[in-house]
């Protein structure tokens, strides 16, 4: 988000430290579950149908190109605009033995030609090599290449020679020393553009290695889509996806992958709204497009932050395919940012916005003989990808988007009377715009809600009955974008502390006591990179090389690996425990596996007993609690110490018909009973 109104509006919000029921200490290292003396709170649960489902697409992820997330972290591209498209098409670029500054280009230099022609590849560079004075391209990744000791990386390059004899092009992997740790080379042949391909296998681990790029021969010779990947990624794919990153969102189990945004969809102008048509088919012809996080913020600026859109929209589909989550894609509905220009598409201009809706559910659902579908088809995918939900806007607001949505919804459910529209809220959990904007999308019978909740630890906290009294008849919710923040929200010093993950956990609780409202929910954003980030909180950190996942990651995933399918009751004194002595709780049937899987959130800094009385169901007495503790509630995750606060499985036993448990303080745990 953005400068102006943002950061007087919604970025000032300081919140305060020390909170009361979840009060920082270092005393408790009590993670065992054993039952303990001292005073027991009884709770009971009811086992009785309530006839609540959990969606399958209640906890999920929420993807948005910010922090690196794509170009530089998932999309395991290693070269910085590797086609010469961005602004300043040499950015990445070096050419350590040419100084055009000191008109030193005695060994040869890169100068960058636009192309004539209307496809997406606007520029190549053509290299002129003079001599044997060693001229050399280099590039330098993002924030460096990640390399791994006898991994392998495919190099790609198209290239055409222009005149005199280029014979050899060398490709080498350098470390941060500048000592070559792998090389490779090809020969280019033809005036014409062809593509050339090798292999490097790196000798050494290097977090920050740079491709180097040699000649032999003298002459002139184009290039472009200089590229290097990774031969492992995720399911082996070429020139796919980063392998770890992927297998941590696969870890979460998500009901459904949101894409590709967050205001990145909205873009901070109309024309550069993000646009899905752009992004699909041949990879070069993707036109590529300025990140609109690139300097957003004054205190973390990327200006060599682009979209090559290598992740584009069939990549996201099929990524949804292979994390088995329902694909749910966010357009823009003709509204630029409103924290930024707020530009308007005028209303008698809005019909190519809402035929890209219309022609992306047929680019995903539709049959191959569809001008869409066969676009999808020569992509690899003749299947549909059976889309069924899809997002109207990310965080609009005030009657311009109502003004806007309902021509959306008319036209789709026209066409497709069985999609699910997802609409927005705005970026504030309450206030005028939220209310109105409820109001309106009531009337026209809104099927999801988008809601966003930046807010303190404490507001988590005291959220956890949020939606008890949300109307039942009424649209349901997408909790789309929410995230603890434990300095301010857009604060470069927030960090992804224990407070915040366990205030998150107490809410949630909340979010599946009221299944019957809330039918989908993600944490934001969902990744940064050690060095390219913008935002912070993220659920997820990685770096060139590894990933860890948050305390807030573990607490998603404990969530999302036990969803189960029923919700069922539980209470203390007849009422559902919303942060009485500081425990929240829920509890669920997964009728597949014949499961009760009880959650409780313990937020006070002392470890609690709870006795549940499970009289009126057949459970077995043996089962396994899952806890995530920490001592002191500023305690993080680090590259350094990846696990520091991560899930502890035991085993449990229960007597008779009741559950004893002593919780932890300041501890979120799972109990999962098997049922006869
Ligand atoms: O998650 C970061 C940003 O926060 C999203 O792009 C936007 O929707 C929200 O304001």
């Amino acid at each position: 988000m953005v400068k102006s109104v943002l950061k007087f509006v919604l970025w000032t919000i300081v919140i305060a430290g020390s909170v009361s029921g979840c009060k920082d200490t270092s005393t408790n290292e009590n993670t065992d579950t054993e039952y303990s003396a001292g005073s027991t709170t009884d709770l009971k649960v009811d086992f009785k149908d309530t006839g609540i489902k959990i969606q399958p697409t209640m906890y999920g992820v929420f993807f948005e190109d910010i922090n690196f997330a794509a170009d530089g972290g998932l999309y395991a591209e290693m070269v910085k605009n590797r086609s010469f498209e961005f602004t300043l098409p040499k950015m990445g670029w070096l050419e350590p033995n040419s100084d055009r500054h000191n008109l030193n280009t005695n060994s040869g230099f890169m100068t960058v030609i636009k192309r004539k022609g209307t496809t997406g590849n606007h520029n190549y560079a053509r290299v002129e090599v003079k001599n044997d004075q060693g001229y050399v391209l280099e590039n330098e990744g993002f924030r460096g290449m990640g390399v791994k000791q006898d991994a392998k990386y495919n190099i790609s390059v198209k290239a055409a020679k222009q005149s005199g004899n280029i014979q050899e092009i060398h490709f080498q992997l350098v470390d941060s020393n500048g000592e070559a740790i792998g090389e490779t080379m090809i020969e280019p042949k033809g005036t014409e553009w062809n593509t050339f391909t090798s292999q490097i296998t790196a000798s050494k681990t290097e977090k920050k290695a740079k491709l180097k790029i040699m000649f032999k021969g003298t002459g002139v010779i184009d290039l472009d889509m200089i590229s290097l990947f990774p031969e492992d990624t995720w399911k082996g794919r070429k020139n796919g996806l980063r392998k770890d990153l992927v297998q941590l969102l696969a870890d979460l189990n998500p009901g459904f992958l949101r894409f590709p945004g967050g205001c990145i969809v909205e873009g901070r102008t109309l024309a550069r709204r993000y646009q899905w048509k752009k992004t699909v088919g041949p990879m070069e012809d993707r036109e590529i497009l300025v990140n609109r996080w690139n300097t957003e913020f004054d205190h973390r600026p990327t200006p060599d932050y682009y979209q090559s859109f290598g992740l584009g929209f069939f990549e996201y589909f099929q990524l949804s395919e292979d994390l088995g989550a329902e694909p749910l894609p966010i357009l823009s509905c003709g509204i630029a940012c409103q924290f930024n220009t707020g530009e308007l598409v005028p209303m008698e201009e809005l019909d190519p916005y809402v035929q890209d809706a219309l022609d992306l559910i047929e680019f995903a659902n539709g049959a191959v003989d569809t001008p869409w579908g066969r676009v999808r088809s020569d992509m690899g995918h003749p299947e549909p990808f059976n889309m069924k939900y899809i997002g109207v806007g990310n965080e609009q607001w005030g009657p311009a988007y109502i003004e806007r949505y309902k021509v959306f919804a008319k036209a789709i459910k026209s066409k497709y009377p069985d999609m699910i529209i997802v609409s927005g809220s705005g970026p504030f959990p309450e206030g005028d715009y939220f209310d109105y904007g409820w109001e309106e999308l009531k009337k026209l019978d809104a099927e999801i809600v988008d809601e966003h909740y930046y807010k303190p630890p404490q507001w988590f906290r005291d959220n956890a009955t949020r939606y008890d009294e949300y109307d039942r008849s009424g649209p349901k919710i997408f909790a789309g974008e929410y995230a603890a923040q434990s300095v301010a929200i857009a604060s470069p010093d927030n960090k992804n502390n224990w407070e915040c993950a366990l205030s998150e956990a107490a809410f949630m609780t909340g979010l599946e006591r009221n299944a019957e409202v809330v039918h989908l929910s993600s944490y934001a954003p969902l990744m940064a990179h050690e060095e390219g980030w913008q935002w912070t909180p993220d659920l997820i950190w990685f770096n060139n090389l590894t990933s860890y996942g948050t305390p807030n990651y573990h607490v998603q995933k404990m969530y999302s690996t036990n969803p189960g399918t029923d919700l069922l009751k539980i209470t203390k004194d007849g009422k559902a425990l919303t942060g009485q002595e500081n425990l929240y709780a829920t509890v669920v049937k997964d009728s597949n596996k014949n499961k009760l899987i009880i959650k409780l959130v313990n937020t006070s800094d002392k470890a609690q007993n709870v006795s549940i009385d499970l009289s009126g169901g057949d459970v077995k007495s043996k089962g396994k609690t899952l806890t995530l503790t920490s001592p002191e509630l500023s305690d993080v995750n680090s590259f350094e110490k990846p696990d520091n606060i991560s899930p502890v499985e035991a085993e449990f036993n229960s007597e008779g018909h009741q559950a004893q448990l002593n919780l932890a303080a300041q501890s979120f745990t799972i109990l999962s009973l098997e049922l006869n």
